[in-house]
C-alpha cells in the first residue's frame, strides 16, 4: 500500500515534470537558428544559378543534384519541411532553391546527425517504425554536394515533392478541438488545459490518435489525458472560471479522485501514435480528453486551436477480437539521476541536502524524498555517485519488465542527458540491446514502437541507463548538485512503457 502510494507520488511528479521539461529548452535553439539562413541565401542562391546550366564539372566524381541529392532529400526530408510538416516553420523545402540557398547549413545539420531527426545510435537489436535515421551514403552525398559548392543540373525553381512520409497519416475517424480557439497570453510558457470531448456514447477504443497542430509557432509540447465521465462536473467546473478558455495547469491535471491517467503526448516530430493490431485505449460513454498545451509565446501570443485526430475501431474489428480490444497501459520506470558538483564547481548548492531542501521550497516538500526513493528502489544510496567529479555522471537500474507486449517506449532525461540506454536481460544469454540514444536530443524525445512484436515474459528483466555532462549546464547559472526532480535544470532518467 505504502509502496503504492510512493510510487503514484512518483509517477505524477514525473509526467508533471514532462509538463515543464518537454519544452523548456526549445525556445533557444529552434529560434536561433533560422536567423542563420538570411546572411547566406542571397550568396548561395547566386551560385545555385551560375551552376545551373554549368557543365564543365568533371563528370567521374561529379554529384548530380537531380539523380543523387534530390532523391534523397524528397526522401529524408520533404514530408516534415512543407505544407503542415512539423519542421515547415523552421524551413520549408518548397524548390530546389529552398535546400541549395542553404546547403551548408543543410550539410551542417546533416553532418551532425541532427537531421533527419533519429537519435539512436544504430547498435539497438531491433527495428523500430518510423525510423527515421539514413544512411552513411546517403549522409556523404549531401555533404559533398555542398562542399562542392551545391552545384545545381536543374532550375532553381524546381519544386521538391515528398516521395514518403515520415509519419504515415491516419484515416482520421473524428477531429476534435476544445470548440473555441486559445487565445494566448502575456506568459512566455502558459500550460493550458482544455476539454476536448469526442461525445462517446458507447464503450469506443481509439486505435490511432494524432495531434492536429494548428498554430505551430506557439504550440511546444501536449500531454493527453482521459477525462472519465465520473469528473467531467468537477473539469467543467475549473474550465474557463478565469475568463479564458480552459484553465492553468502547470502541473498535472488533478480532480478529487487524483491524477487523471496520461494517454499520449505530443512534442515536434511526433507522429500519429497508432495501437498494434487488436489493441486499443479504451474509452467508455461520456468519457473526454484532457489536453494539457505547452504554449511558449516568444513575442506576439497567437491564437491556437489545435486538436486531436482519432481513428477508432470498427465493427469488424471488434467482432474480429471478439467484442473487445486488449487495453493499452501505461508503465512507468524510474533510475536514478544523480549529478554531483564537478572538482571544478562549488556554491552552497552543491551540497546535496542544500540541494534537496532548495527543492522541497521550490515544488513542495515530496519533490525532495523522490530521488531517496528512487535510489533505495534501485538499492543504490548518493554516495555510489560520489565518484563522478568531472561532471559526466552515470547511472542505472536494473528492475523486472512489465509483462505484455511492447507498444512503445518512452525514454525521458532533461538537458543535461546525453545517453540513453535500455537492455533486455543484460548479463543472460537472451541478452538485448533495445535502445540506444548515444546523443540525447532534449528536442527529439520520441516513443520507440517496435516493428516486429516484442513480448516480455514473466522473469524478464530491464536494464535502464542514463548519463548526463555538467558541461551541458547553461552559463551563469549558480552550480548546484542536481537530483532527479521536476524541474528542468533538474533531471531525470525515465522511462514510459506502453504495453498491451
Ligand atoms: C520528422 C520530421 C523531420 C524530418 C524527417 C526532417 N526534419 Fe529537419 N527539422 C524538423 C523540425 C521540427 C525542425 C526544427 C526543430 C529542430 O531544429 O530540431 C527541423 C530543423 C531543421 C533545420 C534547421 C532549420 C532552422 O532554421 O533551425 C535544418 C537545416 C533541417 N531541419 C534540415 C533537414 C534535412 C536536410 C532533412 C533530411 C535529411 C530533415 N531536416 C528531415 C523536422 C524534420
Amino acid at each position: 500500500m505504502d509502496r503504492l502510494r510512493a510510487f503514484s507520488i512518483v509517477f505524477g511528479v514525473a509526467l508533471a515534470s514532462l509538463i515543464f521539461v518537454a519544452c523548456g529548452g526549445n525556445e533557444d535553439a529552434s529560434t536561433a537558428a533560422p536567423d542563420a539562413e538570411p546572411t547566406s541565401t542571397t550568396q548561395a542562391s547566386a551560385s545555385a544559378e551560375g551552376t545551373s546550366t554549368d557543365t564543365t564539372g568533371d563528370s567521374a566524381t561529379a554529384i548530380s543534384f537531380a539523380s543523387d541529392v534530390q532523391p534523397i532529400i524528397e526522401q529524408n526530408c520533404v514530408s516534415c519541411h512543407s505544407n503542415t510538416g512539423p519542421g515547415t516553420t523552421h524551413l520549408e523545402m518548397a524548390t530546389v532553391n529552398d535546400v541549395a540557398s542553404i546547403a551548408d547549413f543543410v550539410a551542417v545539420r546533416v553532418e551532425d546527425k541532427q537531421m533527419p531527426p533519429w537519435p539512436q545510435s544504430g547498435l539497438q537489436e531491433i527495428s523500430y517504425q518510423y525510423d527515421l535515421s539514413m544512411s552513411d551514403d546517403d549522409r556523404q552525398t549531401i555533404i559533398d554536394w555542398a562542399a562542392a559548392g551545391a552545384p545545381l543540373d536543374v532550375d532553381a525553381t524546381t519544386p521538391l515533392a515528398a516521395t514518403s512520409q515520415a509519419y504515415p497519416p491516419i484515416d482520421a475517424d473524428l477531429v476534435v478541438t476544445a470548440g473555441s480557439p486559445y487565445p494566448g497570453s502575456e506568459k512566455t510558457d502558459d500550460y493550458r488545459c482544455r476539454i476536448l470531448d469526442p461525445g462517446f456514447e458507447d464503450t469506443s477504443w481509439v486505435t490511432s490518435i494524432e495531434t492536429r497542430v494548428d498554430e505551430t509557432r506557439v504550440l511546444h509540447h501536449s500531454l493527453i489525458y482521459r477525462l472519465p465521465a465520473s469528473l467531467r462536473g468537477e473539469a467543467d467546473a475549473v474550465d474557463g472560471a478565469d475568463g479564458q478558455p480552459g484553465w492553468t495547469c502547470q502541473t498535472l491535471p488533478r480532480f478529487s479522485r487524483g491524477l487523471l491517467e496520461q494517454i499520449a503526448g505530443w512534442a515536434p516530430g511526433n507522429g500519429p501514435i497508432t495501437m498494434p493490431e487488436g489493441s486499443g485505449l479504451r474509452m467508455e460513454a461520456g468519457d473526454a480528453f484532457v489536453v494539457q498545451w505547452h504554449y511558449h509565446y516568444d513575442g506576439e501570443a497567437l491564437p491556437d486551436d489545435s486538436g486531436l485526430a482519432i481513428e477508432l475501431a470498427d465493427e469488424a474489428e471488434l467482432a474480429a477480437a471478439g467484442g473487445a480490444l486488449a487495453p493499452v497501459t501505461q508503465r512507468i520506470l524510474l533510475t536514478p539521476a544523480e549529478i554531483p558538483c564537478a572538482s571544478y564547481e562549488s556554491g552552497p548548492l552543491c551540497d546535496r541536502n542544500a540541494a534537496l531542501a532548495r527543492l522541497s521550497g521550490e515544488f513542495g516538500i515530496e519533490s525532495a524524498f523522490i530521488a531517496n526513493l528512487i535510489n533505495d528502489r534501485c538499492g543504490v544510496s548518493a554516495d555510489d555517485f560520489a565518484q563522478f567529479t568531472e561532471g559526466v555522471a552515470s547511472s542505472s537500474c536494473d528492475v523486472p519488465a512489465p509483462q505484455g507486449q511492447v507498444v512503445s517506449m518512452w525514454p525521458h532525461m532533461h538537458e543535461l542527458g546525453t545517453t540513453y540506454r535500455l537492455t533486455l536481460n543484460p548479463g543472460t544469454p537472451d541478452e538485448k540491446l533495445l535502445i540506444d540514444i548515444d546523443r540525447w536530443d532534449f528536442q527529439w524525445q520520441m516513443g520507440y514502437y517496435p516493428v516486429e512484436p516484442l513480448v516480455f515474459e514473466s522473469g524478464d528483466r530491464l536494464q535502464i541507463e542514463c548519463g548526463w555532462d555538467r558541461a551541458l549546464w547553461p552559463a551563469g547559472l549558480e552550480s548546484r548538485y542536481i537530483v532527479w526532480a521536476e524541474g528542468t535544470q533538474d533531471e531525470m532518467c525515465f522511462t514510459g512503457i506502453a504495453i498491451r
